[in-house]
């Protein structure tokens, strides 16, 4: 057990490092003055260097080689040993000159795609997204060669760990089969929304957004909420900072904002308290992550029983309103809207943007699709899921998101797999706790959340999503729990 015990402390300062790391990028992107922008890339860029060197050192190498030959015991040390070594491999198996290439090439890239983008010039773009392109399928066979996985799979097996094609391919087929008939269906009977009167002062949107997060379970001693760009969860489980944005002109965002990130915050906070610093302590996986925030706002709080208990703290945040009915209410919180943009997507048609882009990002890596062909792959795509164009339109179109230009091929599944998990625990847990809607109702977010933290949180990364999957609903992941919970909300 020496060279175990040595392992942990020295994965344990790690993790101090990745704390470190995680706050000092929170205050980039909500506190810093923009001046600050230059010596905090080096800063972070110098931690990052640190740590890196760390885990690459010859110490690693040897104490993982005789820590093998220990022979554990408890379940718990032996998943951590194995994620311990799939960390070193995965940071040893590239090359110093590919991994600052590709860190050069998606800096560049992200910086020309804010320009290019605004302009809406694909032609002056693509050469560098071909640049991040290349180095990522170079990054790809190394991967593969190191976990015998298929270029692709690697990819996505960064993201989500055991996640690949062969799971993939036959879910989406079954959702892009289903989708766009219930898409028309619900949109054939959809009643016109009647429209909220603004302004809506934004320190009451943000003092009814902590009042929501409190319900659901919040722990304000070791988080917090602000404001920043994008909304995103970081820090550490010890320290959650979760944020939002705020439009005077319409509360949704925000509000289902902060209940999506909250989602995200539970998981952490529900983390194994013994493991924090460990590999095994933490989350394993985008997809899993992902379907906490997904189960909290789409599960719970987009319901009839969450919307009855917003409205009347909606009166009272923000005054009586002709509109504010619960089925007004309910109709704008679930209004199905076919778009050309990913991120304002509903529920309902938000499977088929990341369908779309699997399928593009999957023949990039793997079948050599040329670059330029993608703007007309994209336009054809979104014909065929969406009965849209995007043919003179590429800012909206193959352009919109940041993804690929900061070379993260293999995230977008995560998205739906995390869409189609929180279903597929909904419908466990209510199976085991009794309806779902009567604890809504009674405010019972805790005995919500303590199933949620002894069959997910509380794992930490020991199981993959197949194996939690397995162990928290029965069966493995499929479509079904999430195509009967569309179906029963929407028709
Ligand atoms: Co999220």
């Amino acid at each position: 057990m020496k060279s175990y015990q040595s392992l942990k402390e020295q994965f344990e300062m790690l993790y101090h490092m990745k704390h470190a790391d995680a706050i000092l990028s929170w205050d980039e992107a909500v506190m810093m003055p923009n001046g600050g922008a230059n010596a905090r890339q080096h800063a972070l860029s110098s931690l990052r260097g640190l740590s890196h060197e760390k885990m690459c050192s010859p110490l690693m190498r040897d104490t993982l080689k005789s820590a093998k030959e220990e022979g554990l015991s408890s379940a718990w040390d032996i998943a951590n040993l194995r994620l311990m070594e799939k960390q070193y491999l995965h940071a040893t198996c590239l090359p110093n000159k590919l991994v600052k290439a590709l860190s050069h090439a998606t800096l560049e890239a992200e910086h020309k795609w804010r320009t290019y983008r605004a302009e809406n010039n694909w032609q002056a773009f693509q050469p560098y997204l071909e640049k991040v392109i290349g180095l990522v399928k170079e990054k790809a066979i190394r991967l593969s060669d190191t976990f015998s996985l298929s270029p692709y799979d690697a990819l996505l097996d960064e993201f989500s760990p055991g996640l690949n094609t062969r799971v993939l391919s036959p879910l989406f087929d079954t959702l892009k089969e289903a989708l766009p008939t219930l898409v028309e269906q619900v949109l054939n009977k959809q009643k016109p929304l009647l429209p909220f009167n603004p302004p809506f002062a934004i320190e009451k949107q943000a003092a009814l957004g902590q009042e929501l997060m409190g319900l659901i379970g919040f722990d304000f001693s070791r988080g917090r909420l602000d404001v920043s760009h994008h909304p995103f969860c970081g820090g550490v489980s010890e320290d959650v900072r979760i944020t939002t944005r705020y439009d005077e002109k319409e509360f949704m965002t925000s509000l289902m904002g902060v209940c999506h990130e909250t989602g995200h915050a539970m998981y952490e906070f529900g983390l194994p308290a013994d493991y924090l610093s460990q590999p095994v302590g933490q989350a394993p996986c985008m997809s899993i992550h992902e379907s906490q925030s997904l189960l909290v706002e789409m599960g719970l709080c987009r319901s009839n029983a969450f919307i009855k208990l917003l409205l009347p703290k909606l009166v009272k945040t923000f005054g009586a309103q002709p509109t504010f009915s619960l089925e007004n209410l309910r109709d704008h919180y679930l209004n199905v809207s076919p778009g050309l943009i990913r991120v304002d997507a509903d529920e309902l048609t938000y499977p088929l943007h990341i369908i779309l882009r699997y399928e593009l990002e999957k023949r990039l890596i793997e079948d050599d699709l040329n670059v330029d062909a993608l703007p007309a792959l994209w336009d054809e795509g979104m014909k065929k899921y969406f009965n849209l164009s995007t043919a003179t339109d590429n800012k909206n179109g193959v352009m919109q998101d940041v993804h690929w230009p900061s070379g993260a091929f293999g995230y977008f599944p995560a998205y739906t797999i995390g869409a189609l998990m929180a279903a597929q625990l909904y419908e466990a847990m209510e199976g085991e706790l009794g309806s779902i809607n009567q604890l809504i109702d009674e405010q019972r977010f805790d005995v919500i959340m303590a199933w949620l933290r002894k069959n997910i949180h509380g794992y930490g990364a020991r199981y993959t999503f197949d194996e939690l999957m397995r162990k928290a609903t029965g069966k493995p992941l499929d479509t079904h729990a999430f195509l009967n919970h569309v179906k029963k909300r929407y028709l």
